[in-house]
């Protein structure tokens, strides 16, 4: 099962560096396919770069690490994408990362399966700072992600690739939910970049009984 990462920025290249890591074969997708191509030759073996529509093409499981505009131009621009399973991990906020830029009546991840509506759209990653993808930036810690979406096989396996990835995946419901993991993202990036937190934190659900 071929992964595509879109993106060559600093989630891009986290996860394309992690999944090579954890085994897993991967194409970088950018909209400079040079870019993309520079950034897998950077990382070595199991990995290569293209274009966008190419990555979509060969891949079964795109995890978009754009901005969430750009995901949404891009998906307007992809072709069929039946059947693949699309990784929003998009925080929409405003540029000076302050703010939500969508409300709270939608989401990033609803928004991006209405422009790709006939793949599966899966929420995961955004509350996980980029420098944190890293197993190796987090030893001896588990880190939850949150994992919303409407069909079970496509939570099912972006929930394995959070596990092999070293996180805890954790089910948070239909894509609906996103609605509420968006602001818990931005609240993420208050504390790390506006409360003195920096960035080696990420939330976590935990009960009582554990
Ligand atoms: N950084 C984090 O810790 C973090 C954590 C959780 C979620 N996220 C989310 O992850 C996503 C990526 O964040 P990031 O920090 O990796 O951003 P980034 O470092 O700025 O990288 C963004 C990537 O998107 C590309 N890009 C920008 N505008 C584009 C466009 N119009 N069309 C095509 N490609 C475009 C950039 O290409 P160029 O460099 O060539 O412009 C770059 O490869 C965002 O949605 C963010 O909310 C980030």
């Amino acid at each position: 099962m071929k992964i595509a990462v879109i993106g060559t920025g600093n989630m891009g290249s986290g996860f394309a560096r992690a999944l090579v890591a954890a085994g897993k074969e991967v194409i970088i997708g950018h909209r400079d396919p040079a870019k993309a191509a520079a950034l897998a030759a950077d990382i070595g073996s199991n990995v290569e770069g293209g274009g966008i529509p190419v990555a979509l093409k060969v891949s079964d499981i795109a995890i978009f690490a754009l901005p969430y505009d750009a995901t949404i131009a891009h998906l307007k621009e992809a072709g069929d994408l039946t059947g693949k399973i699309l990784v929003d991990i998009s925080n929409p906020i405003a540029p000076d990362y302050k703010d939500l830029v969508l409300g709270l009546t939608t989401s990033a991840a609803e928004e991006i399966q209405k422009a790709a509506p006939t793949a599966t759209v899966v929420k995961a990653f955004n509350t996980i700072f980029a420098g944190l993808l890293a197993q190796e930036a987090r030893p001896g810690k588990t880190l939850q992600v949150f994992v919303a979406g409407d069909e079970p096989s496509a939570t099912g396996k972006v929930r394995d690739l959070a596990a092999a990835l070293g996180f805890a995946p954790t089910d948070a419901g239909p894509l609906t939910n996103s609605r509420f993991l968006e602001p818990i993202g931005e609240m993420n990036i208050q504390f790390g970049y506006f409360l003195g937190r920096g960035t080696g934190i990420a939330p976590a659900w935990v009960s009582v009984a554990d």
